[in-house]
C-alpha cells in the first residue's frame, strides 16, 4: 500500500513538474545544481544549462558546468563544460574568478561558443576582462582561446567627437555630484580605457532578430553597461558599440524580445546582496535604450525576491513565454546558493514579475 502511494506521489510530481524557487533543485544523481550566475541554451530539442561550479567560496576551483534537460525541470549533469586549468600561467588557472557563464551556437562555425566574466588569479576583480572557449559539442569540452577587454582603440557609436579629449581636473571630480554624472556620460573612463580596451564584468550574450550576436558587459568601474556587436564567428569584437546607462550602476544584465521591443532586466551593484532589479526596453539592440523601472512587483520585489538576475530564458513551443532566472547567492557557503526562476509576464507594456511558492510551465498557457 505505501509503495503505490509512494509510486503515485513520484508519478504526480513528475508529470505536474513544479519549479520551487529558492529550495534545493536535485539533478538527476540527488545533487543540488551547481550551475550559479548561468545562461541556458536550446539546440536541437535540448535545454542546456551552464553556470559557475562553486564551492564554499566564490573562486573557479574546477571550471564551468553544463546540465541538460528536455522539460527545463530534471537536469542531468553532463559534467564540467569548460576546465580551469592547471597551468599557473594560464589565465584562467585553478583559483580564478570565472563568472557568468553564456553560450550561444553558431550555425556557420557549427561551434558552440561560450563568453564569460574573467578576473585573473590573485587580483581581485581589478583585471574586469572577458573570455572566449568554443567548442564542436554543447556539453565540450570548450577550449580556451582568449581574455581580453573589448574594443581597444574604438568609440562608442553614441559619443560625440570633443568627447574624445581629456578635460582638465576630471580626475579629481567627486563622484556622484552633477558634474561627475556628465563626465561620466561624456566618456571619463572609456577614455581612461580606450587604448587596452573596456572594463568588462558581469555579462550577458544575446543574438537579435537578424542574427547578430551581441555581448553585453558592466563597463567603467561596473558604472555603465555596453552593449558590443560580436563578428560572424561570435568569437571577436567589431568595434560597434554603444553605452547604456552612463553611471546608472547596472550588473547582471539578461534579454528577450517580444513584440517588437528588446527587453532588458538588470540589478544594481551591491556585491552578493540583493537590490531591487530595473529593465528597459528598445527597438534595436544598439538602442536608444528607454528605463522602464523595478519589473518586480508585491512583497520582496524591492529585493528581488532575495536574487540577483542572471538570464531570460524563451520557453520553446510556446509564445511569449519567458523565464527569469535568478540567483540567491549564499557568500557563506556559495555551493549552496539557490536558484529563483519565476515567469515574466507583460502588463502595459512592461515585464512584470511576481513571486510563486511554486509553479509550471502551465502557467504560459493561460490567458495573460
Ligand atoms: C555581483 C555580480 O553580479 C556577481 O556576478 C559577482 O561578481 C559579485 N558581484 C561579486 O561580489
Amino acid at each position: 500500500m505505501i509503495r503505490i502511494f509512494t509510486f503515485l506521489l513520484l508519478f504526480i510530481s513528475s508529470v505536474s513538474a513544479q519549479i520551487r524557487p529558492g529550495q534545493l533543485w536535485p539533478d538527476t544523481d540527488g545533487q543540488h545544481i551547481n550551475a550559479h550566475g548561468g545562461g541556458v541554451l536550446f539546440h536541437k530539442g535540448q535545454y542546456y544549462w551552464y553556470g559557475e561550479i562553486k564551492g564554499k567560496n566564490s573562486l573557479a576551483e574546477v571550471g564551468v558546468s553544463v546540465y541538460s534537460s528536455r522539460d527545463l525541470k530534471t537536469w542531468k549533469n553532463e559534467g564540467i563544460a569548460l576546465k580551469v586549468s592547471e597551468d599557473p600561467n594560464s589565465d584562467i588557472t585553478k583559483g580564478c574568478v570565472m563568472e557568468r557563464p553564456k553560450v550561444i551556437y553558431n550555425a556557420k562555425t557549427k561551434k558552440f561558443v561560450m563568453w564569460f566574466h574573467l578576473e585573473l588569479k590573485g587580483q581581485g576583480y581589478a583585471a574586469a576582462r572577458t573570455g572566449l572557449a568554443v567548442s564542436d559539442s554543447p556539453v565540450g569540452p570548450f577550449v580556451f582561446q582568449k581574455s581580453l577587454r573589448p574594443n581597444a582603440g574604438k568609440w562608442p557609436l553614441n559619443f560625440e567627437e570633443e568627447w574624445k579629449k581629456p578635460r582638465a581636473g576630471e580626475d579629481t571630480l567627486k563622484w556622484w555630484t552633477p558634474n561627475w554624472y556628465t563626465a561620466v556620460k561624456e566618456g571619463l573612463f572609456i577614455r581612461k580605457h580606450i587604448e587596452g580596451g573596456q572594463m568588462a564584468r558581469d555579462m550577458t550574450l544575446y543574438v537579435d532578430q537578424k542574427g547578430k550576436a551581441f555581448h553585453v558587459y558592466s563597463s567603467e568601474e561596473n558604472l555603465t553597461l555596453h552593449i558590443a556587436e560580436l563578428n560572424d564567428t561570435y568569437t571577436d569584437f567589431t568595434g560597434r558599440y554603444i553605452t547604456v546607462a552612463p553611471a546608472g550602476h547596472n550588473e547582471a544584465p539578461a534579454l528577450f524580445y517580444q513584440d517588437g521591443w528588446y527587453y532588458m532586466i538588470t540589478s544594481g551593484c551591491t556585491g552578493w546582496d540583493p537590490n531591487a532589479a530595473r529593465s528597459f526596453r528598445a527597438k534595436d539592440m544598439l538602442g536608444p535604450w528607454e528605463e522602464l523601472g523595478n519589473p518586480c512587483v508585491g512583497e520582496g520585489a524591492e529585493l528581488t525576491f532575495k536574487s540577483q538576475g542572471t538570464f531570460i530564458l524563451p520557453v520553446q513551443g510556446k509564445k511569449n513565454a519567458f523565464i527569469f532566472m535568478a540567483d540567491r547567492w549564499n557568500p557563506k557557503n556559495h555551493i549552496d546558493g539557490r536558484y529563483i526562476w519565476l515567469p515574466i509576464q507583460m502588463e502595459g507594456g512592461k515585464p512584470k514579475i511576481y513571486w510563486k511558492d511554486e509553479w509550471d510551465l502551465e502557467v504560459f498557457d493561460k490567458k495573460r
